[in-house]
């Protein structure tokens, strides 16, 4: 690795160059603070890489990153499948690299702790990408909470579905919805009302038909506490759904002591709403034009040239993983 704090440019490998990887390229070959230094797939050179690469001549291409880290890199970003997530950071941490990853963290809390614990004994940082976090509506309704111009928060509802056809290896995994996707709505539920789930019930089910091996869909109640919130916050989620889907952010419905706020699609406009007896009054939108993948990037190159720990480091992401996988920690009524 060579030295972060002295390097003001970090240099960056991508793993993993399927279709968020494009995404990814884009955002670190467009970021002035860092160089983009590697990617890394093992499909580069066996014809079935993605065509996109093409977009990025320059850069370096390996199909391991033992290779890629010969070169000289400070960190990686992780956008390969969530089933190798866990094998490809704890590779990046023993080579004493530093390492964004996409969601979710892994697909075990075990593994999740262990790499916590080993990135703390080599001194390098992980960070877990959860864009919805820095979502400008995500980030209006944390200020309300923490200036309390309606009161305290008293009760949290969030709804998700659609019909994702999977890729294969979403195909495979046991608890897709929670770990896929949940997860988003998990970590923005913790974000934006700084609290955590210390109890509840969480179900997982299976949609008939569903075309992944467990956990399709999930309902769930948690217990949700912080230093100055403690409230209900109640979930339905499916990956198998029928319905119109709903918007990657969620509906939610949000009872403050004295305003009912809702996250929807109201007359074809996505975003957070006053609700009142009357109707809803437009506040503001909730994902903004993009889905904001440039702002958990910097937030990581800022962390990494300031030697902060991120916002959602890996240790702060286990309080989502538990979430995510809450059927194994919650009650199952
Ligand atoms: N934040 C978001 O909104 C969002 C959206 C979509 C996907 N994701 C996440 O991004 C990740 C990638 O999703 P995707 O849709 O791009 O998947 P994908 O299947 O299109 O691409 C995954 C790539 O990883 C590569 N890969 C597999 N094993 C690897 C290894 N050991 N080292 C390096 N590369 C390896 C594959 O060859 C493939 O090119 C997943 O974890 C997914 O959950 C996040």
């Amino acid at each position: 690795m060579t030295d972060t704090k002295s390097n003001t440019r970090p240099r960056i490998a991508l793993v993993g160059a399927g279709g968020l990887g494009n995404v990814w390229a884009q955002t670190i070959a467009t970021d002035a603070n860092v160089e983009f230094a590697a990617i890394v797939d093992p499909l580069i050179g066996s014809g079935k890489e993605s065509a996109w690469l093409a977009n990025h001549a320059a850069v370096p291409k390996f199909t391991t990153l033992d290779a890629a880290a010969k070169a000289g890199l400070d960190a990686v970003v992780v956008t390969a499948h969530s089933t190798v997530h866990a094998d490809i950071l704890r590779n990046a941490v023993a080579l004493g690299l530093n390492a964004l990853v996409e969601k979710p963290f892994t697909i075990s809390y075990a593994d999740s702790e262990d790499i916590v614990a080993r990135a703390a004994q080599q001194g390098v940082t992980v960070m877990v990408s959860q864009n919805y976090r820095f979502f400008p509506g995500a980030l209006l309704i944390r200020d309300m909470v923490h200036d309390r111009r309606y009161g305290g928060v008293v009760s949290v509802v969030g709804e998700f579905w659609c019909d994702w056809a999977g890729k294969p290896y979403q195909h495979a995994m046991t608890h897709v919805m929670g770990l896929e996707m949940a997860v988003h709505h998990f970590d923005l539920c913790r974000a934006m009302f700084d609290a955590d789930a210390v109890g509840g019930y969480v179900r997982e089910w299976q949609p008939a038909n569903s075309q992944y091996a467990g956990g399709g869909a999930i309902e769930a109640l948690f217990d949700m506490r912080g230093d100055s919130t403690d409230f209900p916050f109640t979930y339905t989620g499916s990956l198998v759904g029928r319905a119109p889907r709903t918007p990657w952010g969620g509906k939610w419905r949000i009872e403050f002591d004295t305003e009912t706020l809702v996250v929807d699609e109201i007359d074809g406009r996505y975003g957070v709403y006053r609700a009142h007896a009357e109707g809803h009054e437009w506040l503001a939108s909730f994902d903004g034009e993009t889905m904001g993948f440039n702002r958990p990037f910097e937030h990581f190159v800022d962390c990494l040239i300031a030697g902060k720990e991120p916002w959602s480091s890996g240790r702060d992401n286990l309080g989502t993983m538990k979430m995510a996988l809450g059927a194994e920690f919650f009650g199952k009524r």
